[in-house]
């Protein structure tokens, strides 16, 4: 069954997304991309509408990724940084996010290091509440522009083996992409050192292992992650150039995989650490398709959240 819009007025997680609900995401997403082709990259489909960016945390992809997409769709932006505001001075969340509600935003995009930010924010305000990544929770337009980066790729998500290398325990990404490629019929197998590997994560429906070699056996899409050593409470590694011996991944190691496998990096990269540089720049990846899939993505998060049924409309 398909459906024409999100049950929503909030973006919080991949996890509560039915396959219908994703499915009409990436859609809508597609249909999207052709503005960014165009000579005068505007639409008035958000004119008049306002978005805050609430930004607790640093970003370069996804923050520029949701004001182009804010921009290309003619909606208002507000850009919030907790440097130079209120916040500095000691003034909470709830009453940063409750005075620039008074000011009638009709969506709220924001990044937090805390889990779980998104959806409070949700619960106590009128406005759509978007989570541009929310601690080690989940990051759900970074994995909805990963499924898009996939199909137009390879074609399809369906019957896909995905390897996902890296830190695994203290991934936003990997834990939004789990949710959005089982969902949507992949087979994926998460690896890392077994301190990186959080335990019992084979009840997301997934395989582990610390095998990197055999991890990527056959496999049609790579996606390499960071090491996040500002969330890395205590050292949880030996060395990094350890880790680039035993789970970087270079151009060996890339011939186990299928093919016409693709590689895939959230970004930022830790180049020489995680991804060569070859591969990061070789044919086979397609980390700068996934930031232009990224505008794409906000693009349809920011109209479909906007079109929700209780949300207000034109005229
Ligand atoms: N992938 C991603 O979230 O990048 P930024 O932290 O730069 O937004």
């Amino acid at each position: 069954m398909t459906v024409a819009a999100l049950r929503s007025k909030d973006l919080v997680g991949i996890e509560t997304l039915t396959p219908d609900e994703i499915t009409l995401l990436l859609d809508t997403a597609e249909s999207m991309r052709s503005i960014g082709q165009r000579p005068i990259k505007k639409v008035p489909a958000l004119r008049g509408r306002m978005v805050v960016n609430l930004f607790f945390e640093a970003s370069t992809r996804t923050r520029f990724s949701f004001e182009t997409a804010e921009k290309w769709l003619s909606a208002d932006s507000l850009n919030f940084s907790a440097k130079g505001s209120s916040v500095e001075k000691g003034e909470s969340l709830l009453d940063t996010a409750r005075n620039l509600q008074a000011m009638s935003p009709d969506l709220i995009v924001i990044r937090h290091a805390s889990p779980g930010v998104p959806h409070f924010l949700a619960r106590h305000l009128k406005a759509g509440v978007v989570n541009a990544g929310d601690g080690a929770h989940e990051h759900p337009t970074q994995a909805l522009l990963d499924a898009l980066t996939i199909r137009q790729r390879l074609g399809r998500i369906e019957g896909l083996n995905v390897t996902i290398c890296g830190d695994i325990a203290h991934s936003r990404v990997v834990r939004s992409n789990i949710w959005l490629l089982t969902k949507m019929g992949a087979r994926v197998t998460v690896c890392g050192p077994p301190t990186l590997l959080p335990a019992r994560i084979e009840e997301m429906g997934v395989a582990a292992t610390t095998d990197f070699d055999a991890a990527l056996e056959g496999a049609d899409v790579v996606m390499m992650l960071r090491i996040q050593r500002e969330r890395l409470g205590a050292p949880l590694l030996p060395a990094l150039r350890e880790y680039a011996r035993v789970f970087g991944l270079n151009a060996t190691r890339l011939k186990l995989a299928q093919p016409d496998a693709i590689v895939m990096h959230p970004g930022p990269m830790n180049r020489g650490v995680e991804i060569s540089e070859e591969i990061a720049d070789g044919n086979r990846s397609v980390i700068l398709n996934q930031v232009e899939a990224g505008v794409a993505v906000r693009m349809a998060v920011l109209y479909l959240a906007a079109s929700e049924p209780g949300a207000p409309t034109d005229g």
